[in-house]
C-alpha cells in the first residue's frame, strides 16, 4: 500500500507523546514542524530522526507572537497535518488553586490549540488535510484532583466535536485523541504514585503514538479513546454518570491524601479525610 507522506506541524513535539509521535512519524517518512518552547530538546530530537526536510519552531503558543510564527513557518513548510500535543498538568483540589493555575491550564491546553487550529486553517483548506487534537479520557470523567486539566479538556473535545462538523463538507479531517494515563514529564512523582496506588494503568509513549499513527494512517475521524477499561468508562459516564460517581467516591480518599502531600497508605478501610 502507498503512504501518503504527509507534511505534518507537531505542537508538544518537545514533550513525551510529541517526541515519540514525532520518532514514529519520521519512520514512515513523513516530513515534521517541530514545534515547542524548548529549543534545545528540539534540536536533540530533530538530530535523532530520520529525515532531512524536518524543521523547528520555537514559540510559546500561548502568545499572539507565538501564533504569527507558527503561521508563518507552516506556510513555508506547506503543511497539510495539525497534531495539537502541547499541555500542562497539576494534581491539585480547586481549593488550593488560584486563577493563575486556571489561566495556565486553560490557555495552555484549551485557547492554544483553539487559536492554533484557527490560525492554521487558511492554509490546511487548501488541501486535503488532517488536524488532531490530543485530549484525554479526562476530558470525558471529570475527576477529583484534576478539575482544572478535566475542564480544559472536556473543552477542547466539545471543541473539536463542533470543528470535525463544521468541517464536515471540507477536505478538513477532525479527530479528537484521547490517551488514558501515560508515562511522561507532563505527570508529577505525585500523580505517578497515586495512579499506582489507584490501580489506573499507564501505557508507555510509544504505545500511544502507535495508535496515533494508526489512527493517521485509517484517516480516522472522531474520537479516539485509549486504554481499557478507561475507553468504556467514557460511554458509561455518558450513559450514567450516577454509576461513576459511586465508583469515583472510592477513590476521593486517597486522591485528596495526595493532593495534601501526604501520600502514606490509609490507616483504616473507613477513615475519611476532609480539604482543610
Ligand atoms: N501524559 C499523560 O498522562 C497524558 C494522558 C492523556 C493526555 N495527555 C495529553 O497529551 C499531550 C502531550 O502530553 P505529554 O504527556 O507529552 O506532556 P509533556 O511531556 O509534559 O509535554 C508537554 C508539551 O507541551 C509543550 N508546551 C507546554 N506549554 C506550551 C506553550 N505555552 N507553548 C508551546 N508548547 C507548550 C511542551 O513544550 P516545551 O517543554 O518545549 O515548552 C511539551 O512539548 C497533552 O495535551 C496532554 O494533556 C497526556
Amino acid at each position: 500500500m502507498k503512504i501518503h507522506r504527509r507534511r505534518v506541524v507537531i505542537t508538544g513535539a518537545s514533550g513525551g507523546i510529541g517526541n515519540a509521535v514525532t520518532k514514529a512519524l519520521a519512520v514512515q517518512g513523513h516530513e515534521l514542524l517541530l514545534c515547542g518552547r524548548n529549543s534545545s530538546k528540539l534540536n536533540v530530537l530533530k538530530d535523532e530522526i530520520e529525515g532531512n526536510g524536518h524543521q523547528l519552531l520555537t514559540a510559546d503558543l500561548t502568545a499572539t507572537a507565538g501564533l504569527k510564527a507558527l503561521f508563518n513557518a507552516a506556510q513555508a513548510f506547506e503543511a497539510d497535518t495539525l497534531i495539537n500535543c502541547l499541555g500542562v498538568n497539576q494534581l491539585q483540589l480547586l481549593a488550593a488553586s488560584n486563577a493563575a493555575d486556571s489561566e495556565r491550564i486553560i490557555s495552555t491546553n484549551l485557547l492554544a490549540p483553539m487559536n492554533i487550529c484557527r490560525t492554521l486553517l487558511p492554509l490546511l483548506q487548501l488541501k486535503p488535510s488532517t488536524i488532531v487534537n490530543v485530549g484525554s479520557v479526562l476530558g470525558s470523567i471529570g475527576c477529583a484532583g484534576s478539575t482544572l486539566y478535566c475542564a480544559s479538556k472536556a473543552g477542547l473535545h466539545g471543541f473539536t466535536e463542533a470543528l470535525r462538523r463544521e468541517l464536515a463538507d471540507t477536505s478538513v479531517t477532525v479527530l479528537y485523541f484521547a490517551p488514558r494515563a501515560t508515562d511522561t514529564e507532563l505527570n508529577s512523582q505525585e500523580m505517578q504514585d497515586m495512579n499506582q496506588q489507584l490501580g489506573n494503568k499507564t501505557d508507555s509513549p510509544e504505545w500511544v503514538a502507535e495508535q496515533l499513527c494508526q489512527a493517521l494512517a485509517q484517516r480516522r475521524q472522531g474520537d479516539v479513546y485509549l486504554g481499557w477499561p478507561e475507553s468504556l468508562f467514557v460511554r458509561i459516564n455518558a450513559l450514567l454518570p450516577n454509576v461513576v460517581d459511586k465508583s469515583l467516591l472510592k477513590q476521593l480518599p486517597i486522591i485528596k491524601r495526595f493532593c495534601q502531600g501526604t501520600t502514606s497508605a490509609p490507616q483504616t478501610a473507613g477513615e475519611h479525610h476532609e480539604v482543610s
